[in-house]
């Protein structure tokens, strides 16, 4: 459990995101609805501009990844093929006594219902033995609510990509390597959603499928799977480069990612999956975590952080999945694997040939095809590779919007406390958003409202500024009232109109104070500098 002191600091972050319109709960007006959140006004802001910046880094700023947007009720034959609806469960318990339902795995962390403040364990009621609770939301699809029918409110944007991958090759001239992302709704019925919006049951994924060649394609390509560093960035991507090359730079490419929107490398911690914790097609797998107030600690105290996104190298599972399940070739024609395989010795053709091999048939027989079938389809598939044929291998980081959101908040938050002349001390809240997340990236405020020159020049300050960000016109109260407003907003810069800015000091005239959030720092900036001025710091 994280200790009270770090539980009072998500009370405040919980109630400042009510109060300033970050996060409501949904349905609150009916006593609300448990795991869903609604965003506010600022929290929609701030959303947008995380997916807007994930989706620019992602994809238009790259040339080897292209977007998809696909419907949230698919085909439930998509959720047998990826194994949700056959194991995509959590071990779930009541408990006789309180009544209460619980995940196993969480019982001693999980508030009792009837004594919200109590743990579950105080209740010493008698649990049910654990049974499996599949986190699919179902619906139906169509008017007659039989076994037919039933559909299911996907659990991952990700299965969308695997199932139309072969359209996106076929018509977004891109070669392996090269990925696909999709960023949208996601549903899990969770059995406790806890932590406010960290696990909730309506969410939103940032998911990149990047598809590459297995490594015994590279092999015969190139003649050597590049070797890189396991810590650090490798650099620019490689042709030459296998899974873990490309699983290292996705990890790293994902940190800068963070970093730049405002979460430094020390507010993040790194888990690498253990063999018994990867999933059993997957080669690897790092969660980037963030250092959360409710975060339990390690040994040394030190907060071990939650999951905000995990690169996992998932080898050619979804893909070879897909291509069984529906029937559809999954695989891509590489004519430079088809050429160097001609040019091979003997030996290494024969290696790799049965490295490959090996692989597919191991894939199968975990899968469940009967050994028999599984070596012939694997034949196959090898000799396919020796003609230059294979089912791309996937690297996918996946990340959480609405955790993500959260991390935002709760790196930004801070307060300041002032003590006035009469010994009153005042605490005020920062957020502290980098600019390039912030809600309102400037205030506009004239210096007061009831002179129509100052206001008419503020609003044309507003009105200059408005096509090219999110600006909060704001005339009412003290000035240092309104900072403080912005402040706690998470507004980076506020600009002041004044009587300098209509000539009292005419070597003023057109130009405004600009005040930065951080340390309060103000100086003066031509109105015509503004945009140009403003642009680099919130893009
Ligand atoms: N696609 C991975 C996940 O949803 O967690």
């Amino acid at each position: 459990m994280a200790d009270p002191k770090e539980n009072v600091q998500m009370e405040k972050i919980v109630s400042l995101c009510k109060r300033r319109g970050f996060v409501f709960q949904s349905s609150e007006i009916y006593g609300g609805i448990n795991g869903f959140w609604d965003y506010g006004p600022l929290g929609a802001e701030l959303k947008r501009n995380v997916k807007d910046l994930w989706w620019h880094a992602m994809t238009r700023q790259r040339e080897d990844v292209v977007g998809l947007e696909a419907t949230i009720i698919m085909s439930p034959a998509i959720w047998k093929a990826s194994g949700h609806v056959d194991t995509f469960s959590d071990p779930m318990i009541d408990c006789k006594t309180c009544k209460g339902r619980f995940r196993a795995d969480q019982t001693d962390e999980i508030p009792c219902p009837q004594k919200p403040s109590k743990c579950v364990n105080e209740c010493h009621g008698e649990k049910t033995a654990p049974r499996a609770f599949n986190l699919m939301f179902q619906t139906y699809v169509g008017p007659v609510q039989d076994d037919s029918a039933v559909a299911y409110l996907r659990p991952e944007t990700a299965q969308a990509i695997f199932a139309q991958f072969k359209n996106v090759e076929a018509t977004a001239r891109q070669k392996v390597p090269f990925g696909i992302a999709q960023m949208g709704k996601a549903f899990r019925n969770e059995v406790t959603p806890r932590n406010f919006t960290f696990r909730s049951r309506e969410f939103e994924q940032m998911e990149l499928e990047f598809f590459i060649k297995p490594d015994e394609a590279i092999e015969a390509i190139h003649g050597a799977v590049a070797t890189v560093p396991t810590t650090g960035h490798p650099g620019e991507p490689q042709p030459n480069w296998g899974w873990q090359a490309w699983h290292q730079y996705w990890v790293e490419e994902r940190v800068r990612f963070y970093e730049g929107i405002g979460l430094d490398r020390n507010t993040l911690a790194f888990h690498r999956q253990t063999p018994s914790e990867l999933a059993h097609y997957a080669r690897a797998c790092v969660d980037i975590l963030f250092k959360f107030p409710f975060s339990k600690r390690d040994e040394y105290g030190e907060l071990k952080g939650e999951e905000l996104e995990g690169i996992a190298a998932r080898s050619d599972f979804d893909l070879s999945q897909h291509a069984r399940f529906s029937g559809k070739p999954m695989g891509v024609f590489d004519d430079d694997l088809r050429a160097a395989w001609g040019k091979l010795p003997k030996e290494k053709a024969d290696d790799l040939w049965r490295r490959y091999y090996d692989n597919r048939k191991g894939y199968l027989e975990r899968s469940g095809v009967a050994p028999e079938a599984a070596a012939k389809q694997a034949t196959d598939d090898a000799n396919g590779l020796a003609k230059g044929q294979y089912v791309p291998h996937v690297i996918e980081p996946s990340a959480g919007v609405d955790r993500l959101i959260l991390a935002l908040i709760a790196n930004a938050y801070s307060e300041s406390s002032k003590t006035d002349e009469k010994g009153q001390t005042e605490t005020r809240v920062i957020l502290r958003f980098h600019p390039r997340v912030a809600p309102i990236k400037v205030g506009v405020l004239p210096l007061v409202k009831n002179k129509p020159e100052l206001v008419a020049k503020a609003l044309a300050v507003r009105d200059l500024l408005r096509p090219w960000m999110n600006v909060y016109y704001d005339e009412s109260g003290a000035v240092g009232r309104r900072y403080a407003r912005q402040d706690e907003a998470g507004t980076p810069f506020c600009v002041t109109i004044d009587f300098d800015t209509l000539g009292e000091k005419p070597e003023l005239l057109d130009t405004v104070t600009l005040r930065h959030r951080d340390d309060g720092r103000q100086e003066r900036l031509a109105i015509r500098d503004l945009v140009n001025w403003l642009l680099p710091q919130i893009r």
